[in-house]
């Protein structure tokens, strides 16, 4: 008798559908990094510059031969991402060296403001995923723009900042990348927190973490220098070649998979908190469930007191620019 046939992974049904709206650095990036990880059936580009998403779209349908299978679609106009089951949202201006992710506040709720609603015609039923950035306010935009509920809009936080996290931690302990399990929470930028004391290494709290031969421990010095490196990280890549683009297309991807995948994968996403450890009406991230649904729930992470207190200093920073911007 035959073994019986399994399903194919949910990743590969046949309907799953990402639109990712921005063909630049991030966008297209993120679009590679999607196909390569055969996150999703249909890749669909939008962007108003269509001769710049013509030809990503080319270069992207000429490697589909080295690809799980898929095909790419791109436009100019927002019909092409009918029927999407994620939208990534990554339109927006570059952040030039020197400026902060704040800076483009403006600038990019204009664009949520324009485009949104077209895309909420063509694909309401989808997960939405900002990740232009100030990623945070924008999250907090968008769902007012929208209206959708905060598990069907969220924001990519701090998914990107936490793997910066894992890398340093995993280089210094001499550890795979894979076996750290660090968060940074709060804001997508200069406040941002690392979350050492639920850290751990292979089921060793991190803080607890002695070193191996060859590699020194985690002392509270190297904590610093490694939360300093993480904040820093997309200043020094911005310097060095104007934008940074695989690492966040790598997380951007992920995000999806366990969206489409209905994976209930724990992601540092931004959504809006309501009464978490009192915190209240802000974008920000902290560990949450990510599934078929968007974002499912919130772990309730526990915090030290500086976390909290530096969780608050971000929420505090976030809402004050949120309502800046007038949100
Ligand atoms: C990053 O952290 C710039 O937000 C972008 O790479």
């Amino acid at each position: 008798m035959n073994a019986p046939v399994a399903a194919p992974p949910a990743s590969s049904r046949s309907t799953t559908k990402l639109a990712i709206v921005g063909a630049g650095a991030v966008g297209s990036t993120m679009a590679y990094a999607a196909l390569m990880r055969g996150a999703a059936r249909t890749v669909a580009l939008l962007d108003i510059n269509r001769a710049k998403v013509q030809a990503e779209v080319l270069d992207l349908r000429h490697g589909l031969e080295f690809m799980p299978p898929a095909t790419v679609e791109g436009s100019d106009d927002v019909a092409v991402c009918a029927g999407a089951d994620v939208v990534v949202f990554t339109a927006g201006a570059k952040q030039k060296p020197g400026q902060s992710r704040l800076d483009l506040a403006e600038s990019t709720i204009g664009l949520v403001r324009t485009i949104l609603p077209g895309l909420l015609d063509v694909a309401p039923d989808a997960t939405y995923v900002m990740v232009t950035n100030p990623v945070d306010i924008v999250t907090y935009a968008a769902l007012k723009v929208s209206g959708l509920p905060p598990h069907q809009l969220f924001g990519s936080g701090t998914v990107l900042d936490s793997s910066r996290l894992r890398h340093l931690v995993a280089e210094h302990c001499g550890v795979a990348v894979q076996n750290v399990h660090a968060y940074i929470a709060g804001e997508h930028g200069d406040s941002e927190i690392p979350l050492w004391s639920s850290a751990s290494i292979g089921g060793v709290p991190l803080l607890e973490w002695q070193g191996r031969p060859g590699f020194g421990p985690l002392t509270a010095s190297v904590r610093e220098a490694i939360a300093h490196d993480v904040v820093r990280s997309a200043y020094t890549i911005i310097e060095g070649k104007g934008a940074t683009n695989y690492a966040v297309g790598l997380a951007g991807s992920r995000i999806v998979e366990a969206i489409l995948g209905d994976e209930r994968r724990v992601l540092p996403v931004s959504t809006l908190l309501e009464n978490f450890y009192g915190i209240d009406d802000v974008c920000l991230s902290v560990p949450a469930l990510v599934d078929r649904r968007g974002c499912d729930g919130r772990i309730d992470v526990p915090l030290s007191n500086d976390e909290y207190d530096g969780l608050k200093r971000s929420a505090t920073a976030l809402k004050e620019a949120a309502r800046g911007f007038g949100f």
